[in-house]
């Protein structure tokens, strides 16, 4: 396969990236570097550092090679950011994105898997599935919401499918790439520095109505991401699709179970104090998976807390040193 990956020098675009050409296919990589990182980029692939909304350097990339698929993750990804700054994230994740959309097309690219977020769902006291009402509460998700409602609007002339992310985390086997520790904000990543650094872990918040007043979150390994994205991709090119799929493993964690398991994994009790909660954050989020179980026949192969965790904290030792 020939693959275009928009956001490749990103946490999950870079791992994808590394997973696709390990099997043999060709990866170009898209990034203006923004929050990805330059060691991320694999060596195999070929990189530009442009914009997605760089038309005539799209045009030039496009007349030198025909893709197969464009794996569109380029984004701006953080709620918090998203509500001090709204029209960053609609210009950046959607306005641009249009472009990028509307180049792709004109020149004959029409299968797309979009890198989507189960943000879109809001609040959700069960497990959620893909026709359930959509209630985003940021920014960021509203604008990854827009974002797929145009693919949809385009459905007719393209195959594309829509993968809605719950929460990402692990890293690479080989620790080749992963998250920007300068840039990111995340619980587990928080973990990490917390271990590392000795600074006290901050819980947003014990006061929501959970098994232990702590907000819970399905998370996922990024490389059974990697593996979706395969079996998206096989699909797509087989026929002409357009799904909406959640990507999580159907299981939630709260905080307080997530640091507890972080804490036997280090043998030793991270200091935490209970800070503010966070504006229109999330109490719940568990995906139910069985869409996509059936649709693209997957088996999720890293499910286990404690590996994803110390696979994210294995990453954190080595960027923290480099
Ligand atoms: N990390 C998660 O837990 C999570 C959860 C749900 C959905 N997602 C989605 O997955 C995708 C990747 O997320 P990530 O965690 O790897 O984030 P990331 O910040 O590590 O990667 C995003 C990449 O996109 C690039 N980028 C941003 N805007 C661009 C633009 N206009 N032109 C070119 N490049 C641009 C950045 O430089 C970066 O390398 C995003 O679309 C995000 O919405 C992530």
């Amino acid at each position: 396969m020939k693959i275009l990956v928009t956001g490749g020098a990103g946490y999950i675009g870079s791992t994808i990236s590394n997973y696709f050409l390990d099997k043999g296919h060709e990866v170009e990589i898209i990034d203006n570097l923004s929050t990805g990182l330059v060691k991320n980029i694999p060596k195999k692939s070929v990189f530009y550092k442009i914009d997605i909304s760089n038309v005539k350097k799209l045009d030039e990339i496009f007349k030198k090679k025909k893709f197969d698929i464009v794996f569109h993750l380029a984004a701006l990804i953080s709620n918090e950011e998203s509500i001090k700054y709204p029209k960053k994230y609609y210009y950046n994740n959607y306005f641009k994105s249009k472009i990028f959309l509307k180049q792709c097309i004109k020149n004959n690219i029409n299968n797309f898997v979009y890198s989507s977020t189960a943000a879109v769902y809001g609040n959700k006291d069960k497990p959620i599935s893909e026709n359930d009402f959509l209630r985003p509460l940021s920014p960021y998700s509203k604008s990854k919401l827009r974002l797929e409602n145009l693919f949809k609007k385009e459905k007719k002339k393209i195959s594309c499918i829509i993968l809605r992310y719950f929460n990402v985390a692990g890293s690479d086997l080989k620790l080749r790439c992963g998250f920007n520790v300068k840039k990111s904000h995340n619980l587990i990543l928080n973990l990490c520095a917390a271990s590392i650094k000795k600074k006290k872990f901050v819980i947003n918040g014990d006061n929501y109505n959970t098994k232990d007043g702590t907000t819970i979150r399905d998370y996922i390994h990024v490389q059974d991401l990697a593996h979706i994205h395969l079996l998206a991709a096989n699909l797509i090119l087989k026929k002409k699709v357009f799904k909406i799929l959640n990507c999580g493993y159907g299981q939630g964690f709260s905080i307080k179970e997530i640091l507890t398991t972080f804490n036997s994994i280090l043998k030793k009790d991270i200091e935490y104090r209970v800070g503010k909660e966070r504006p229109r954050d999330i109490k719940i989020s568990i995906s139910n998976p069985n869409k996509l179980i059936k649709t693209i026949k997957w088996k999720p192969k890293y499910n286990n807390l404690s590996d994803l965790l110390n696979s994210s904290l294995k990453w954190y030792k080595k960027i923290s040193t480099l």
